[in-house]
């Protein structure tokens, strides 16, 4: 489980944390009894999915791994960010052998798409469609150009190299899947997008880019029974309780930090899940992300000495993978002898602590999180402790922390301006 340390915040705050509403809110959460209650089924994905769809994941990604170079993953929000988060985060590098993974339809650039289509070239490919409402317009063009492409290079063969992964009952590309005979799973019913990175919408992806997705799931199932322990204890209601007392006291902006580079785009997925789950009613704690030690070359001004609205929560895996120490020079023409001998890793201990303490003396309470490594386990940990701090937070928040009304309002326009018909 992910360990919390707050130590960094407690001067920022004149009371102590609020754990009494912290535990209602989690109440609220596991009874089922707030708004959005519908969509919580995340907490037991982990373990439904070992039961119904995890064999047929593995053996399709062994499938696609065995004949292609290249999984283009047509989605975007949700149905994109917890894979592409999760396979740079574990597989920042493809091993040589292993297929990349791409990602399209996640805008509507054609460069990207273009210089993307050219990547591929004559390679060997499948495609793994993934939309819940199997009807937004992003990735369902990007789709309709990959099929045609995939009809050029297979002919009468290319509905064999289509994944999709959809609702079970309903939705345009359902319809479309059910017709042409593609191998599909399943976006369940009871899980938003943006928590379903432990469904197939994340794990067929993770799977074919090599990540162990058996132990993700082992790995997720425990770290769930035990965030759904009733007690000030449980990391995820501690950090939910003081992101939100920090929040009523004015630090509206969280960062989210990571010296790993490779946890970049597991930013991107926290911040859309925090910021469609509690950014409504003109309510909500903006949430951003900084990658470290690069960011503080930019970033760092502002976070120092910019408007005191900041608060700063840091994810540190304890145990580095791998080790690297820096080497003696007889020269020492750079200056750098005194670190000779010394692991990177040790360095970026120190570097973290010297950054937390000046943070916190220019004004920023930080808040603390530690993930063992950074594998398979680790990347479990902090997505289940993630999810369920954010339903707690948002209920604290006293938003519905599982809908997302307001991502309608450019698609009504959007829709009308392209000309859509009846829109
Ligand atoms: O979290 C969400 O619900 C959204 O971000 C969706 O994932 C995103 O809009 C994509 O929707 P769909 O999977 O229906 O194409």
């Amino acid at each position: 489980m992910i360990k919390v340390d707050l130590s960094g915040a407690k001067q920022f705050l004149s009371e102590a944390v609020d754990y009494d509403a912290a535990l209602k809110a989690f109440d609220t959460l596991v009874t089922g009894s707030g708004a959005g209650a519908d969509f919580t089924g995340w907490m037991e994905l982990p373990q439904r999915i070992r039961d119904t769809e995890l064999d047929r994941i593995c053996e399709c990604a062994a499938k696609i791994r065995s004949r292609s170079k290249a999984l283009v993953v047509i989605g975007i929000g949700g149905s994109y960010l917890g894979a592409r988060g999760a396979i740079e985060l574990l597989r920042p590098i493809p091993a040589k052998g292993d297929p990349t993974v791409y990602f399209a339809g996640n805008g509507v650039s054609p460069d990207y798409l273009c210089d993307l289509i050219e990547r591929i070239g004559d390679d060997d490919f499948d495609v793994n469609v993934i939309s819940k409402s199997g009807t937004t317009m992003e990735p369902a063009v990007s789709f309709r150009i990959f099929r045609e492409l995939l009809h050029k290079k297979y002919g009468d063969k290319a509905d064999e190299h289509i994944i999709m992964t959809t609702d079970a009952h309903r939705g345009a590309l359902k319809e479309q899947g059910d017709k042409y005979g593609w191998e599909s799973f399943i976006v369940p019913d009871d899980v938003g997008g943006r928590f379903s990175v432990l469904s197939a919408v994340g794990l067929l992806p993770m799977a074919v880019a090599g990540i162990d997705v058996r132990k993700v799931i082992d790995c997720a199932i425990e770290e769930m029974a035990q965030l759904s322990v009733r007690d000030v204890s449980n990391s995820a209601i501690e950090y939910a309780a003081a992101r939100n007392c920090l929040y009523r006291k004015g630090y509206g902006v969280e960062i989210l930090a990571c010296y790993e580079p490779s946890f970049r785009f597991m930013g991107e997925w926290w911040k859309q899940l925090y910021g469609e789950s509690e950014g409504k009613d003109g309510v909500g704690i903006f949430p951003a992300s900084v990658e470290y030690t690069a960011d503080l070359h930019s970033m760092g001004q502002y976070i120092q000495e910019g408007v005191r609205f900041l608060m700063e929560t840091v994810v540190t895996f304890e145990h580095s993978r791998k080790n690297y120490v820096v080497p003696f020079d007889s020269e020492n023409a750079d200056g750098l002898n005194y670190l000779s001998g010394r692991d990177l890793a040790d360095i970026s201990t120190v570097v973290t602590e010297a950054v937390r303490q000046a943070h916190i003396s220019g004004g920023v309470p930080n808040i603390q999180l530690f993930a063992d490594r950074r594998d398979e386990a680790g990347f479990a940990s902090v997505v289940c402790f993630f999810e369920m701090a954010c339903g707690i937070s948002g209920y604290l928040t006293g938003v519905n922390p599982f809908n997302q009304p307001g991502v309608e309002a450019y698609k009504k326009n959007m829709f009308r301006m392209l000309g859509k018909p009846g829109c």
